[in-house]
């Protein structure tokens, strides 16, 4: 069986011999001048047409796209720290984790390909499924049988696309399963992490290390902007896998890069003492969904995202109202975001939630279960 990776390989074989390769490199901007390898050269590659941005001393936002201009010097260690925290040889910053999803998948898979995506999934996955040629075919959530039954259909290359933790019902994907399933099959596994990354496994390091099957998983696809406080998407994979996505992903290419202090405000708190509070909200989770199931919730969420389904979209947004008037905000979360019928209120818990704040709160929980009889 030839490698998986062999038509990746070919793909930046022939960039390369049409001349067409494309390499990222570091700069610095200030005002009319960029900073290539220590050397200041004068600027005539900048969208900042009207000068605004140097001319305010808020000289890190590039105006360009990272592969013209926009390479800030401050990506590359924020990418080498997340190809390291992902055990990756490579990762890529992208605008978005939205972004990040939509580059990833269409620079892999091609026509004659299969896709086969969790129906639970997050839109930006769907959206990236539709961007690209290959066939799609959405299995049942979790359901390992039918991604089995799934993944025999012929195809010239098959990728399995999942969450890590699901973002409206904050169970795991079963990637100890799955990665097993996409080995036996020579499937491409890609994992959006979005809200598995910096809160699950050791350190922090995704739903993937919750498994101890990190090794496995192909391309990892994430965001900054949840629980690492900071703003943007990234991608980390082997190397050919990042080469191919710098020249290739149109949502890396055609766009402005993510401001260089924004970067720099992603390492730093990557950088900064995240353990402590992670293991803190592990017990604030554990607080606040053993209070529910005390109450009578059903709860089978195993993450910081715990849904509370309700089901009907009117009466949902009447326990959401209850809770505001109560002090309470959780959102009640309707189609298209979930199926018609599984309307619920989502909560999100937080290391800014303390002890007393979550008593507080589960009172409110059980005054509302028993008004509205869902408890
Ligand atoms: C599972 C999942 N993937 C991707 C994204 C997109 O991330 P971002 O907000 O960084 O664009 C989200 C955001 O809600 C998400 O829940």
């Amino acid at each position: 069986m030839k490698p998986r990776t062999d038509f990746i390989s070919e793909r930046l074989r022939q960039i390369k011999k049409a001349n067409l390769y494309r390499r990222l490199v570091d700069n610095k901007i200030s005002g009319p001048y960029i900073t290539i390898q220590g050397k200041k050269l004068v600027n005539l590659s900048s969208n900042d047409y009207l000068g605004l941005d140097s001319r305010y001393h808020f000289s890190q936002i590039q105006s360009s796209s990272r592969l013209i201009s926009g390479n800030d010097i401050s990506f590359k260690k924020l990418e080498d720290s997340l190809a390291h925290h992902k055990s990756k040889s490579s990762a890529l910053v992208f605008p978005t984790g939205y972004m990040a999803n939509l580059g990833a998948i269409s620079i892999l898979a091609q026509k004659n390909d299969h896709i086969l995506s969790d129906e639970l999934n997050h839109a930006s996955i769907i959206d990236a499924c539709r961007l690209s040629h290959a066939k799609k075919t959405v299995y049942k959530h979790n359901d390992i049988t039918d991604l089995e039954k799934k993944l025999r259909k012929k195809a010239k290359r098959k990728f399995v696309i999942t969450e890590g933790i699901f973002s409206m019902n904050g169970d795991y994907a079963r990637l100890d399963e799955i990665t097993k399933l996409c080995q036996e099959n020579n499937a491409f596994l890609l994992l959006d992490d979005a809200h598995g990354d910096f809160v699950a496994g050791r350190d922090g390091r995704g739903s993937a290390d919750h498994f101890r099957v990190a090794k496995n998983v192909d391309v990892y696809i994430s965001s900054l902007s949840k629980a690492l406080g900071a703003f943007g998407g990234y991608i980390a994979a082997k190397k050919e896998i990042i080469d191919l996505a710098v020249n290739t992903s149109r949502p890396f290419i055609y766009t402005s890069a993510l401001p260089g202090f924004l970067a720099e405000l992603a390492l730093k708190r990557f950088l900064s003492n995240r353990e402590r509070k992670r293991l803190r909200l592990w017990k604030k989770i554990e607080q606040f969904s053993k209070g529910l199931k005390s109450i009578g919730y059903t709860i089978e969420s195993q993450s910081q995202i715990i849904p509370i389904i309700i089901g009907d979209e009117k009466r949902t947004l009447e326990f959401g109202k209850y809770l505001r008037n109560n002090g309470i905000f959780a959102q009640p979360i309707r189609y298209p975001t979930v199926n018609l019928g599984s309307a619920r209120i989502r909560i999100s818990v937080t290391d800014w939630l303390s002890e007393d704040i979550i008593s507080e709160a589960l009172i409110v929980f059980e005054k509302a279960g028993k008004k509205f009889d869902a408890i």
